[in-house]
């Protein structure tokens, strides 16, 4: 469910999320395409979410859900991650898919997927899915949520702007400062 808050934060400018005059409502607005496209994998994660949240798709306003869609290449995998302000819910359309979460109790929750079988993260948790298939794969993922969020923990950790402190990064991870600065080089250009 979708009270609470919408967004990180909402610092308010006037703009937020304004509602079209009901006599300018189309089918159309309730309808939205970005999903029927394959997403490029071609990236060092070999993935590529799709998303249609209220930005891509203006229709789901105030109404608390969306969609992603998630293509894997072979071996490829969305990184761990998670949803501030949803449970996700996904369906395996092609292919065979690791899936897993990690609790805050840090116990580890996963299992393989194939067509048509579906699995529930829930709410906020770290989770990610990794192709373990012969072919591409191919996900629906579903959130109670018309925004869920989403925070990529290699991302957030090591591409954030402006850096996350070295010393945060070497004490929490009980690493050396190269270990630490190798794996923010990797991200570098994707961020
Ligand atoms: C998959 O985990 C997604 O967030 O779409
Ligand atoms: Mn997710």
């Amino acid at each position: 469910a979708d009270p609470d808050p919408l967004q990180d934060f909402c610092i308010a400018d006037g703009n937020g999320f304004p509602c079209k005059p009901a006599s300018n409502v189309t089918a159309s607005d309730f309808i939205y395409n970005g999903l029927a496209v394959e997403g490029n994998t071609s990236n060092p994660f070999g993935s590529n979410v799709t998303a249609a949240n209220v930005l891509a798709f203006p229709g789901l306003n105030t109404l608390g859900v969306s969609m992603n869609r998630v293509d894997l290449a072979l071996g490829g995998l969305n990184p761990p991650h998670h949803h501030p302000r949803a449970t996700e819910l996904d369906i395996v359309v092609k292919g065979e898919v690791l899936i897993g979460f990690i609790s805050s109790g840090n116990v580890y929750f996963s299992s393989v997927l194939r067509e048509g079988q579906i699995f529930v993260i829930p709410k906020g948790m770290i989770h990610f899915q990794l192709n373990v298939g012969k072919e591409k794969g191919l996900i629906i993922t579903t959130f109670n949520s018309q925004l869920p969020g989403a925070v990529v923990a290699p991302l957030a950790l090591f591409a954030a702007k402006p850096a996350v402190p070295n010393e945060v990064l070497t004490k929490a991870l009980q690493v050396d400062e190269s270990v630490v600065q190798l794996i923010k080089s990797k991200f570098a250009a994707s961020s």
